[in-house]
Formats: structure tokens, sequence, C-alpha cells
């Protein structure tokens, strides 16, 4: 049986990409692996949140992976720093992990384009405390979006290197992993790039249909095609990527038919589109209004997700410690 683990940071709702590059395929298989999900909120800190939103987007992780589907009482289900143990691996791999080669992740050097007044070490050393939340539970396999396939490299170099450094076998090396299918890349409204929470060209699991409406008829567009059969700006191929995720495929057909013969109004493409939306997330959204509410289930549910991560992750620490050579007299 694998150890499947995977990951989100708490810096807000959880939207589209984050659904299908890293929850809908996990909730399908959690019955058949081990499994290990999580709210990275010691990553969100590299962002400088205030107490309250950190609280409050710690609660919106958790309440949406639930509503989204995750069974608590088959996966383990946990915040991140209610396991003290990984801080502990963190600090461990951070003395084999090199500033070279940190400086030059892609991630790192978006953030230093994008918040340039806040270069910190947590940002530097993300991938480590990443490498640290995977590798603490022996992950085989980590379900993410095509956006994190450098961070999974990194976390299986940093393992690699601890095995070496000690001539041991013990750790394995995790895989990116989207159960068989590629990993995904959701694609934004805003004609160009991946969706994300800090792009602002998000759709949310919690979004009112209004809302949704709203968002996808504001989609950007182009003048539509000039001849039959022409090739589909980045635009349009993202709105068709995200027909192929959330429509049925004769939807899907109709509008390619019509986009290749010239009659396709891209409002009718809209319109259907957030409508399927809206169909798709509108039991996920009632389901966040009820157990967003229920302090008392969120509360057993990281209570018994912490007890069961420790468990698995003292053993891994406990472990590593008498490998690097911290033994008892
Ligand atoms: P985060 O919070 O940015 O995103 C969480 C997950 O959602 C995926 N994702 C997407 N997939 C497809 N298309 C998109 N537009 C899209 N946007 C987001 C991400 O690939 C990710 O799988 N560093 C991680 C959190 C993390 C983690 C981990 C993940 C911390 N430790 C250990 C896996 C294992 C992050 O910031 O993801």
């Amino acid at each position: 049986m694998d150890t499947v683990l995977s990951g989100i940071r708490s810096t807000g709702n959880l939207h589209l990409g984050n659904y299908f590059g890293a929850v809908k395929n996990f909730v399908k298989m959690q019955h058949e692996n081990r499994c290990y999900f999580f709210v990275a909120d010691y990553h969100a800190l590299t962002t400088h949140p205030t107490p309250e939103n950190l609280h409050k987007n710690i609660r919106t992780v958790i309440s949406e992976y639930l509503a989204a589907g995750l069974d608590p009482e088959v996966a383990t289900l946990y915040i991140q720093s209610d396991v003290p143990e990984i801080s502990e691996l963190y600090l461990l791999l951070n003395m084999n992990a090199y500033v070279g080669e940190l400086e030059r992740t892609t991630t790192f050097k978006d953030k230093i384009r994008k918040q340039p007044e806040n270069i910190n070490a947590g940002l530097l050393t993300y991938p480590v405390l990443m490498c640290a939340d995977i590798i603490i539970h022996n992950a085989d396999k980590v379900p993410v979006g095509k956006d994190q396939e450098q961070n999974l490299e990194m976390a299986r170099k940093f393992a690699r290197r601890f095995n070496h450094m000690y001539g041991v076998e013990y750790f394995k090396m995790p895989e990116p992993y989207n159960f068989g299918e590629e990993l995904v890349k959701v694609p934004g409204l805003d004609g160009t790039g991946k969706m994300g929470k800090s792009e602002g060209n998000g759709i949310y699991l919690s979004d009112e249909p209004s809302a949704i409406r709203k968002k996808v008829m504001r989609a950007v567009t182009d003048a539509g095609p000039q001849e039959p059969n022409s090739p589909m700006t980045e635009p349009i191929a993202n709105l068709f990527y995200l027909l192929d995720l959330l429509s049925t495929p004769d939807t899907v057909q109709h509008f390619r038919d019509s986009y290749n013969n010239c009659t396709i109004r891209y409002g009718d493409l809209k319109k259907q589109l957030a409508e399927d939306v809206i169909t798709f997330t509108t039991p996920i959204r009632e389901r966040i209004n009820d157990i967003h509410n229920d302090s008392e289930y969120l509360r057993k549910v990281v209570k018994m997700g912490a007890e069961k991560a420790r468990e698995s992750a003292s053993k891994t620490v406990r472990e590593v410690r008498e490998i690097i050579g911290y033994k008892p007299f």
C-alpha cells in the first residue's frame, strides 16, 4: 500500500486549481492508500498574515477539504503546526541544504519578484520545509499540480542527500502524482497563466452562483476565429480547458465545432461554463457552510488528525536522530 501525502497552504479559500490539481483524485483514491492531507500553515507565515487571518484561513482550508470529500476517518487530515516533529526535521534538513541551490529555485525567484519587500529566510528554505512535510511520513506519492514539480524534485534531492550522507536507505524518493493522470495546470480567467490565490483570477469552491456568473462572464476572450479551424489563442484555449474539466463531452464538442466553423459566440460559451461550474460547486459550497460553522466537529477532526500524524512523525524523527548520531548515553 502506498503512502500518499499532499498539502495546501492556508492562505485563503480553495479554488478550482487546488481542487483539480491536488484534491479531486485524492478523494476518489483515499480508501486505497495510506493517506495524509494537511494544511500548510507554517508555509503561510512566509507572507506575514495577521493572527486573525492565519486562524481564519486554517479553519477555511480544513472545512473545504472536508466539504470536498476527504474522510477524516480514512485519511489523516491535520494541521502542519500541530505536528512539531515537522519543524525538527526541517531544522535537521536545513543543515544539508545549500543556499545556492535554494536561491536558484523558480518559486523563490518568483517570490522575489512578487514581494521584494519581504524576502525572508522562510521563503528561501520553503522547499526544505516542504521536503520535511513529505518525508516525515516517508510518502511515496504526492498529488500536486504542475506548479509544484520543481519543489518535489528538491524534496527528492534532499531525501537522496540524507541517505547518501549517512550511508542509509532510509527515505524513499517521493514522486509528484495524479493517480495515473497527467499533472494539471488549471488556468485562470484572465487569459494567461495558472489559476492562483494571489493572481485574483480564481473561481473558488465557496463562491456564490452570482459571483461565479460575474467572474466567468468577465473572462478574457479574443476577437473570435477569423477562419475555419484556426488555432486558439491562450484565453480561448483556457476557457476550453475549464469546459473540458467541468462540462459534458457533448457540450465541449458543440463549442469546439462552433469554434471550428466560426459560428461560436463566446457569450454562450461563458454562460454554459458558468452554469456547469455552479452545478459542480453548489453541493460542495453547501457542505462548506455547514462544516465551517461546526466547531465541535472541526475540533474533533483536527485532534484526531494531529494524533495520527504525530504517531508516524515522531517515529521518523526518532530514527533520523539516531541515524545522525543523537543517541542515548
Ligand atoms: P498551494 O497552496 O499553492 O496549492 C495547493 C495545491 O494546489 C495545486 N494548485 C494547482 N493545481 C493545478 N492548477 C492550478 N492552477 C493550481 N493552483 C494550485 C498545487 O500544485 C498544490 O498541489 N507548497 C505547496 C503546499 C505544500 C505541499 C507540501 C504540497 C506544502 N508542503 C507537501 C505537497 C506536499 C503550495 O504552496 O501549494
